[in-house]
């Protein structure tokens, strides 16, 4: 059966990732992650709430390393434009002084929340801290940063399910799909 008939809404354009390919992606990095920190003894999956939600849950069960998880929730988008200023609306609780942290989002853009948030991060003394995005846009960063564990570089469209949104919408699809502008345009203004 065509996936996208599963989940109709109506804004959908194509699928661009589908459930079999993320589930393989991500087994893969999990694999990576616990080989690249087999000697850490605190380490700390810090998710951005909201959208990499669904990808930190399957992503943790592939950890085979003791670890912990915590989130902080951050803004800069109305829309499909990010506004380039980064508010936290939510901090983590865990006191990372020390800690082996690994940033998660769900997509990488124009690069100016995964930037401001590693800055912070750094301020508060990890022992080490790396990035790890589900999606890139790489024909989208406005500056320059590192992803040291990337899902999938992607094109640049405005995409929604596994997590991700456009307004609160399409976070349930259990695949990656663009989003078609002209049909959310008619349904949304
Ligand atoms: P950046 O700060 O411009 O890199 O934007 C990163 C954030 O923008 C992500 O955490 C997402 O919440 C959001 N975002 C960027 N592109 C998309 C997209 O195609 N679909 C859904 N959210 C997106
Ligand atoms: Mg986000």
């Amino acid at each position: 059966m065509d996936e996208k008939m599963e989940f109709p809404y109506a804004f959908i354009g194509d699928l661009l990732i589908s459930q079999v390919e993320l589930e393989k992606r991500i087994r893969e990095l999990g694999e990576q992650i616990t080989e690249d920190y087999k000697d850490s003894e605190n380490l700390l999956l810090l998710g951005l709430l909201r959208g990499s939600v669904m990808f930190i849950t399957d992503l943790m069960k592939h950890v085979k390393r003791p670890m912990t998880m915590d989130f902080m929730s951050v803004s800069s988008y109305s829309g499909t434009e990010s506004s380039g200023f980064v508010r936290i609306d939510s901090d983590h609780k865990t006191n990372i002084h020390g800690w082996d942290v690994i940033l998660i989002d769900d997509i990488v853009d124009s690069g100016y929340t995964i930037s401001t948030v590693s800055k912070l991060l750094m301020d508060r003394k990890p022992k080490s801290l790396k990035v790890c995005a589900l999606l890139d846009k790489p024909e989208r960063h406005k500056i320059d940063i590192k992803i040291d564990y990337c899902g999938f570089s992607i094109p640049d469209h405005f995409v929604v399910g596994y997590g991700l949104d456009i307004d609160e919408k399409g976070r349930n699809l259990p695949y990656i799909a663009t989003v078609d502008p002209e049909k959310y345009k008619k349904l949304y203004g």
